[in-house]
């Protein structure tokens, strides 16, 4: 199926999409590929801790899911009554908050007798780029394309040669670039979530500043945990030296460290581009949001005469938006989800 078949198969298709799989409760409704509303409380409750706590994330999501899904629906200006079907993420994700979405999804679809859809977390972020709004960058991507995906649980080179084709062709071997932010970010004494406080400090600093040493890993793998501890060395003498160090040096810092994570992602962006040939290349997830990455995937498209498919803030970071997208690829096939299926934390790609 083409996508402009797919896309006049879901044109009256409206569904109802719930994410919950890490601090983010987010309902969404969508027909077709067009977004009618698309809500996200996220959680502050972290801040303080400097990394989601998995405990309170699924009580803020028990707290919250109600009012998002009402005010989704409000939002879409629709009821319960015309929802074709309940996409809700599966996995992966922290498993007492991926619970809460699939319960009251299963509940929902139990109640209204309408049928439900399992949707992968990684795969939405991908889908997202079908999302029909002005605001992406480079409009709905046609197939074969090479998708980026950062956040802050996952780095992923996925090779897309059609819909239910997709493998992933390069993968982080330990931190994800998101945990990566974050966790410099921690060092910089920065709350979290980290990333983007870099970005915004970042803009004002000279990201030559300071020299930070690049992992080498072979193939179209990454490696971030070496450079967090390269940065960790690098702070704990500079600071010996003099304790002001980090608040005097702040905007150069974030400059510096996001050019080295930006080089890293885009040397194996460049690599991925050569050895498959595509023509289109797409960059999704919650690090995609960082401005210096987004230029740079820009810059990296221009250089090689590609398609560049960059999808707007709102469908970046998690959100429900881009779990009814995915959800419209399984509703075409009627490939529906079943009430006795667990979420799970570590759901396979
Ligand atoms: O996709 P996402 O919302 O959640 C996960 O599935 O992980 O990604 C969240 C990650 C966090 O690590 C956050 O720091 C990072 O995306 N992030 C950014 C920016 N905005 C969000 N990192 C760097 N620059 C940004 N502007
Ligand atoms: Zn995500």
């Amino acid at each position: 199926m083409s996508t402009e078949q797919f896309l006049d198969a879901i044109a009256s298709a409206r569904i109802l999409a719930i994410e919950s799989s890490c601090d983010d409760t987010s309902a969404a409704v969508l027909q077709g590929n067009r977004v009618l509303s698309n809500v996200a409380a996220s959680q502050e409750v972290h801040e303080q801790f400097g990394g989601v706590v998995p405990e309170l994330a699924s009580r803020e999501h028990q707290r919250q899911i109600v009012p998002v899904v009402r005010a989704a629906l409000a939002a879409a200006s629709t009821d319960l009554t015309r929802i074709d079907a309940i996409a809700y993420t599966r996995g992966p994700g922290l498993l007492g908050s991926l619970l809460v979405g699939a319960s009251f999804s299963k509940g929902l679809s139990l109640a209204l007798n309408k049928p439900l859809i399992e949707v992968h977390h990684m795969h939405a972020h991908i889908y997202a780029h079908f999302i029909d709004d002005q605001r992406n960058i480079g409009g709905v991507p046609q197939f074969p394309f090479l998708c980026l995906t950062v956040s802050g649980g996952h780095t992923q080179l996925v090779l897309l040669r059609s819909p239910s084709d997709m493998q992933v062709i390069g993968s982080t071997i330990d931190d994800a670039a998101g945990e990566a932010f974050d966790k410099v970010a921690k060092l910089f004494g920065l709350p979290y979530p980290g990333g983007p406080l870099i970005d915004s400090h970042a803009r004002d600093g000279d990201p030559k500043r300071f020299a930070l040493p690049k992992p080498k890993v072979n193939g179209l793998d990454f490696s971030f945990s070496g450079f967090k501890t390269a940065v960790l060395y690098f702070l704990r003498k500079a600071v010996a030296d003099d304790a002001d160090f980090i608040e005097k040096h702040l905007a150069d810092l974030c400059a510096s460290v996001q050019a080295v994570i930006v080089d890293i992602l885009i040397e194996k962006f460049e690599h991925a581009i050569r050895q498959t040939g595509v023509k289109s290349i797409a960059l999704s997830g919650g690090v995609s949001a960082n401005s210096a990455l987004r230029s740079a995937v820009i810059d990296l498209g221009e250089k090689n005469r590609l398609h560049v498919h960059i999808p707007a803030f709102e469908y970046c970071t998690d959100n429900a938006a881009m779990v009814g997208m995915a959800g419209m690829f399984k509703y075409v096939n009627a490939d529906w989800g079943a009430l006795s299926a667990a979420p799970n934390a570590r759901l396979s790609f």
